[in-house]
């Protein structure tokens, strides 16, 4: 099959949380398994330019607002996966990807309907039509949305069909229904059935009801999805696709992230010398300004976007008593200012033990997965989560909430088997009673070292959800067909 992943963001492209190395490991994976893969992402400021493709070198993209021009880019072949770049300067050339001092860039539904429209403009210039579209979430949700609606007589795009995969319902993409002919829509679809949405457009809606199949990125968060508490006004839609809807566990790259050839930090380990890992203790507490570690204890490490998800309310709420425990928090992250203020004030408050970085620094975040003892991962919903996964390989023990995929890919630790710490209630009490069940573990170096090891054992990597995936867009196919045999059937 030729498949093609449009996505708003993939590594080593351009990143701002995990879609990135989701889009930049599984079409790798794809293409192992035998199929002709490709990557368009948006040329960002932060992305390395291409070569400019000689047959793309102008795109008209007709909008509402007036016509916008751009040009493709070659971003290369990596791993058997080529990569196209859309270059659109006004809408990309930016210092970030969506958003500005805690702010959405006010153009966004512009800049990813251009961004939609030069993905399918680009490739009805190649010789054969994709088997499928792989798009992913509401930046991307208005290529299925396009590909039904302006282009639905269009006879080269007739078996190509769409998956749509959530990787965060939390983001829907809502705008005032006045955007819609600005991005090229009809009036005619702000209904029920449509894109209206309590008075608004839902694009991340549109990208569900106009794909051949939807996907999400754990099991457990494909059912949390369908229910009031999880699914933010869209179960109903949700469940009115069960029957095409489907979690697929997220894989990792486990030649970016691995303890045992991971050059982004001080030394080297694995399951069998585990030695290197208190050399990064070490580097881990110096760089964060540590003077005298204490290395015996244990480091609580965090790296995350700073996000209502994430659940750090919590840790505010018991920060007393976690502080004093003998341990050390170190903290990497950036976001929502509120959440910024919040770890400011926590490193104020305690500065030999509280250490904090505000930025995205991937550097340091390798260094935290190798260095700290445990992470923490208090999420309010986690659709998949990857820092947990990374964390098990290197033998950083994940303390988790028990929701979505981190509620599947962590089992909690009985003293001899299971991989690490889970809590369930959202309270700042469960947190604390799940540290300190944690802490005390650590201080039997034995069981510890037990509970290392079933984590870094356990095997993440892509193969069996790239199947998983294949199997996906067979269906997707197959579901295009019969709706195609239906129409001709009923034109007849
Ligand atoms: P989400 O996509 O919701 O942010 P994930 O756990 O799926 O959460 O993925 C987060 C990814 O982003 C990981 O690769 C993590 O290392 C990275 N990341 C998040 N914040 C930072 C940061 N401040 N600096 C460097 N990397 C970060
Ligand atoms: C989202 C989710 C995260 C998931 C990632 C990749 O950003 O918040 O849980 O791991 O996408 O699918």
């Amino acid at each position: 099959m030729r498949i093609t992943f449009a996505a708003s963001e993939g590594v080593p492209f351009s990143k701002t949380g995990g879609l990135a190395d989701v889009v930049g490991s599984l079409p790798k994976a794809v293409a192992a398994a035998g199929h002709e893969v490709e990557v368009l992402l948006p040329r960002y400021r932060m992305t390395k330019p291409g070569k400019l493709l000689p047959n793309c070198r102008s795109i008209t993209l007709p909008l509402a607002n007036g016509f916008h021009f751009a040009s493709i880019q070659d971003g290369g072949v990596a791993d058997g996966v080529h990569t196209y770049l859309v270059e659109c300067p006004e809408f990309f050339d930016r210092d970030q990807l969506y958003m500005d001092k805690g702010q959405d860039y006010p153009d966004n539904p512009l800049r990813f309907a251009a961004f939609s429209l030069a993905c399918l403009e680009f490739l009805k210039r190649s010789a054969n039509p994709p088997d499928v579209i792989h798009c992913h979430d509401w930046q991307t949700a208005l290529v299925p949305i396009y590909l039904r609606n302006l282009y639905s007589g269009d006879p080269f795009f007739e078996k190509s069909s769409v998956v749509f995969t959530i990787h965060n319902l939390g983001y829907q993409g809502l705008f005032p229904p006045h955007i819609l002919p600005h991005i090229g829509l009809h009036a005619g679809l702000f209904t029920i059935d449509g894109l209206e949405f309590y008075g608004k457009v839902n694009l991340l809606k549109g990208g569900i009801l106009f794909s051949d199949f939807v996907t999400t990125v754990s099991r457990k968060y494909a059912e949390e999805i369908q229910t009031p508490e999880f699914g933010y006004g869209l179960e109903g839609v949700l469940r009115s696709r069960a029957d095409r809807l489907q979690g697929i566990l997220n894989g990792v790259d486990y030649d970016a992230w691995n303890p045992t050839s991971d050059r982004l930090i001080p030394a080297n380990y694995s399951p069998e010398d585990l030695k290197g890992k208190e050399a990064c203790k070490k580097g881990l507490l110096e760089k964060m300004g540590v003077v005298q570690p204490v290395l015996d204890r244990p480091v609580i490490g965090i790296v995350s976007r700073f996000a209502t998800q994430k659940g750090f309310d919590l840790i505010a709420g018991v920060v007393e008593e976690l502080m004093a425990m003998d341990l050390y928090i170190v903290a990497l992250g950036t976001g929502e200012p509120e959440y910024e203020d919040l770890f400011r004030s926590l490193t104020a408050k305690y500065p030999d033990k509280f250490l904090v970085k505000v930025a995205y620094d991937n550097t340091l975040a390798h260094l935290i997965e190798a260095g700290a003892d445990m992470f923490l991962m208090p999420s309010r919903y986690e659709p998949c989560g990857l820092n947990q996964i990374y964390s098990l390989k290197y033998g950083t023990v994940p303390v988790v909430r028990a929701t979505g995929g981190l509620d599947d890919t962590i089992e909690p630790f009985n003293g001899k088997t299971g991989t690490g710490f889970k809590f369930a209630d959202y309270t700042p009490e469960a947190l604390l009673a799940v540290t300190r069940k944690a802490v005390e573990y650590y201080r039997q170096p034995k069981a510890w070292r037990t509970l290392m090891l079933n984590g870094m054992k356990k095997d993440f990597s892509w193969p069996s959800s790239a199947k998983q995936y294949v199997k996906v867009y067979q269906a997707a196919s197959r579901a295009r067909t019969k709706i195609k045999s239906a129409a001709s059937a009923s034109n007849a």
